[in-house]
């Protein structure tokens, strides 16, 4: 493989907390993605700018964004916040995010359950989120959700993704990324789409965003880094979950895609010891964290 940058994209501070039965206080959401950096992540979704009757457990994601601002450890990290709609993109632009992650979706039925709009009013939005956000000097990241398997429409033609990437990769954003919301894909089908599009596109403009459902999100990792990816959205202790996806289960824990990658000789900047502090509080302020695989081995290496 050339190119030996990962880059990690926490996003256990949203995608990990939206959806547990504990909802902690913003002061347990920052001690969270505080525990992160610490661990040398320097890009971190940390929260999202949605309804707070919707997901309640995201609400005051602008009191966090305060937080994270006043006591910035050193300004080497980017925290980007969801935003499911044009609303979500006016309140993070007023509480001062520099990045939002906005999604779309290449299934129906899944845009109107999670946002009740449709599929091309989600892009529509995205679209003029992606105008506003060049006058703003604020950096977009497009998610496409269910970018392989939907829980309502089953398989997902690729040639619906295709026509998402062709239409937002020159459009002026950071990223593409593709997400397996409900951790259905395998590596076959990562391999050949993420080889598809990057041979389009170019592997710099996608990411990949995998969930462990059916144990299979380490190998989806592997299989898009052999098509050249080297962007990866995971969350600490493998949290995670769409409340509106259902049948979503954790995310690819960060803990193993860290392992992996740096056993791999690949560079992601990630301290072992600090990482494993940073799960350990994920478990304490959740009450559950699984951890992905490799924790308990790792523990033994680092000592602790
Ligand atoms: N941030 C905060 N509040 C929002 C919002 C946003 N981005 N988008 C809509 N709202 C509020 C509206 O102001 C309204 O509030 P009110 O009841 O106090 O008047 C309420 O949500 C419902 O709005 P409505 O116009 O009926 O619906 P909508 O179609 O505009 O938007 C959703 C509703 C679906 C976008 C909203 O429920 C939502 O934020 N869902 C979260 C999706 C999500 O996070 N999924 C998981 C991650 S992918
Ligand atoms: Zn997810």
């Amino acid at each position: 493989m050339s190119d030996d940058r990962v880059t990690i994209n926490e996003v256990g501070p949203r995608d990990g907390l939206q959806s547990q039965s504990r909802i902690l206080p913003v002061s347990g959401r920052l001690r969270l993605v505080r525990a992160l950096e610490a661990a040398g992540l320097s890009r971190i979704e940390a929260g999202s700018f949605v309804s707070p009757k919707a997901v309640p457990a995201m609400a005051e994601t602008d009191v966090l964004l305060q937080s994270l601002k006043q006591s910035e450890p050193n300004g080497r990290v980017n925290y980007s916040f969801l935003i499911p709609n044009t609303k979500g993109y006016g309140l993070a632009r007023e509480a001062g995010a520099e990045s939002v992650a906005m999604v779309v979706y290449a299934s129906e039925t899944m845009a109107r359950r999670n946002v009740r709009m449709g599929m091309m009013d989600a892009e529509l939005a995205a679209r003029k989120i992606i105008d506003l956000a060049r006058g703003d000097g604020i950096e977009v990241i497009v998610i496409v959700a269910v970018s392989f398997r939907c829980p309502f429409e089953g398989a997902v033609d690729p040639a619906i993704v295709h026509r998402i990437a062709d239409r937002f990769v020159d459009a002026g954003i950071h990223r593409l990324v593709l997400a397996d919301t409900i951790g259905a894909a395998d590596p076959a089908q990562v391999g050949t789409l993420l080889g598809a599009l990057a041979g389009e596109h170019g592997p710099g403009a996608l990411g990949c965003h995998f969930h462990d459902t059916r144990a299979m999100a380490l190998a989806n990792v592997y299989a898009a880094l052999e098509a050249g990816v080297r962007w990866f959205d995971s969350s600490i202790g493998g949290l995670g979950g769409c409340p509106f996806a259902p049948g979503a289960s954790g995310n690819v824990a960060t803990e193993d895609v860290a392992v992996m990658l740096r056993q791999m000789g690949m560079e992601t900047g990630i301290d072992a010891a600090r990482l494993l502090e940073a799960s350990d509080l994920a478990t304490e302020l959740t009450g559950t964290a699984p951890g992905g695989r490799v924790r308990e081995w790792l523990r033994g290496q680092v000592g602790s």
